[in-house]
């Protein structure tokens, strides 16, 4: 007779072969690719060591459309620049879903940019772009903001006296300052607590979001909104970015002059009363609540970090930041205030700048999309709603794209007379219609901050520290530095 146990043995078997082989009979539909296993789909697959190679060593197995499982939800996989473009570029329209997990829908609950799609996405992206033109975007009263907050970088590096320093906090400052002033119109002060708290909220969010808990709760979701875990705390610091977005929205409907509108808050609270009697408007208050958190999230960390590896890369080059320096020294020279167009005139630090993009390719994984409607993509019938992800990071190490796509060489981007030149391949804010709707205020302060730091200090290893480590660690969504302190000796 079988006991329990093996009643409960015989069951769990029973299942597993089960769903190996609904798996098997359902793969079959979708392009190749590892061969999906119960509960843990293709991941068995990837060596999460290799980043840059995680999907390229995959892709030489399957081709570069393949399928990954993860657990029971197929994600159709583009690696390599020919891919990535065909979908970008010729089925871009077509991809321009997100696709809305569990956590997703019950924290952004399909509001905003970031996690929206369809008719709220279209919506709220153009006007999104429309707002940050009028705010001055690609203009000089933007470039103005970014400069004044490029100086207080500097500054808060000058009050370290070149002693050993985690540049992490000061960056992080300025980067959100600079989306602050963009939403609200005035910037913080490095040591204001709530904005410290804010920031780290949405930090927090950030690194949360591909965790295993969050994935657990796509999984389970009754489950685990019942059980402690980071998850919790995740739900309180969304909840907690919304009521400080919402003190700004109270206070802003308090002061505001409607004939003047002044910052982004301004103009979508205009936008709400002019569209109040639309029965397809999108705009209201939680959606306004979920963009300010949606800027926050894409546009803090990702500038952040890569200004940190900008910074690591400069001590584990010095022959590139000698040659950078001496060019920014020489053409710009010490009291010019450095604008956005000034990249015309600084080849070399300009290829410096796009190469850290590159190479540091910061993004874990490429951008998720779904398939608004069936498509034909390289050959394969992939069906509306079918998570698709265009590798884009693939793009920037795909070795037919680049000479030498695993080591730091800013050549990749000057030509033999030591021009810049842009490479098609060089997709780090994507592309598309979905491309990233911050590009231009993220190239503005990196070119801005980074050549100011350049002409003021020398950047230099502490005393002692033999070598700077260019490992990544995992951060969430991007692949971060590892915590490391430098020198910024003042010329
Ligand atoms: C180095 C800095 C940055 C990088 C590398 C970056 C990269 C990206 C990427 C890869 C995407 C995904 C696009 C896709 O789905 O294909 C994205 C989306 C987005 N980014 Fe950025 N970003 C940066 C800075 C910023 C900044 C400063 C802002 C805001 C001020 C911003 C706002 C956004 C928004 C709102 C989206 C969502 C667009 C949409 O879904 O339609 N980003 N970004």
């Amino acid at each position: 007779m079988l006991g329990l146990s093996g009643f409960l043995a015989a069951t769990l078997a029973f299942l597993l072969v089960w769903q190996y082989l609904k798996l098997r009979w359902l793969s079959r539909q979708y392009p190749p690719g590892p061969t999906p296993l119960p509960i843990i789909g293709g991941l068995w697959r990837l060596d999460f060591r290799m980043k840059q190679e995680m999907f390229t060593k995959i892709a030489k197995d399957y081709g570069n459309i393949f399928t990954l499982w993860v657990g029971h939800k197929p994600m159709v996989i583009l690696n390599g620049y020919q891919a990535v473009k065909e979908a970008m570029y010729t089925h871009g329209e077509q991809l321009t879903g997100r696709p809305i997990t569990p956590f997703v829908a019950a924290t952004m609950k399909g509001r905003g940019i970031l996690f929206a799609s369809g008719h709220t996405w279209k919506q709220q992206r153009r006007f999104s772009m429309m707002t940050l033109r009028n705010l001055g975007l690609g203009k000089k009263s933007m470039e103005y903001q970014i400069q004044q907050e490029g100086q207080h970088l500097v500054e808060s590096f000058v009050s370290e006296k070149g002693k050993p320093m985690d540049p992490t906090f000061f960056i992080t400052c300025s980067v959100s300052n600079v989306i602050s002033a963009v939403l609200f119109g005035h910037r913080f002060s490095y040591d204001d607590k709530t904005f410290q708290s804010l920031v780290q909220a949405i930090g927090f969010m950030f690194r949360f979001m591909p965790s295993p808990f969050r994935i657990a709760y796509d999984i389970f979701p009754r489950l685990m909104s019942y059980l402690p875990g980071p998850h919790q705390k995740a739900f309180g610091c969304l909840e907690f970015g919304h009521s400080k977005a919402k003190e700004e929205i109270t206070n802003h409907k308090e002061t505001r002059d409607p004939l003047d509108p002044q910052d982004f808050i301004d103009y979508y609270l205009d936008q709400i009363e002019k569209t109040k009697d639309d029965p397809n408007s999108t705009f209201d208050e939680d959606t306004l609540r979920q963009l300010i958190i949606d800027f926050f999230a894409a546009g803090t960390e990702t500038s952040t970090t890569t200004l940190r590896w900008a910074l690591l890369y400069m001590v584990a080059y010095p022959d590139v930041q000698e040659k950078l320096q001496k060019e920014i020294h020489t053409v710009l020279g010490p009291s010019h205030v450095i604008c956005y167009e000034d990249r015309k005139k600084l080849p070399y630090s300009n290829a410096v700048l796009h190469e850290v993009q590159r190479y540091s390719n910061i993004l874990l994984v490429g951008s998720f999309r779904e398939c608004v409607e069936d498509i034909n993509l390289l050959g394969y019938h992939i069906k509306k709603g079918t998570v698709v992800i265009p590798e884009v990071s693939s793009a920037m190490c795909d070795p037919e794209q680049w000479e030498t796509p695993f080591q730091f060489n800013p050549n990749h981007f000057l030509d033999k007379d030591g021009h810049f030149f842009a490479r098609e391949a060089y997709l780090p804010f994507s592309a598309g219609p979905r491309v990233c709707l911050g590009e231009r205020i993220a190239r503005t302060e990196l070119f801005i901050f980074f050549t100011n730091i350049m002409r003021s200090f020398k950047i230099q290893l502490p005393e002692g520290v033999k070598h700077a480590n260019t490992d990544p660690i995992y951060g969430g969504l991007v692949l971060l530095p590892r915590p490391y302190k430098i020198c910024a000796v003042p010329y």
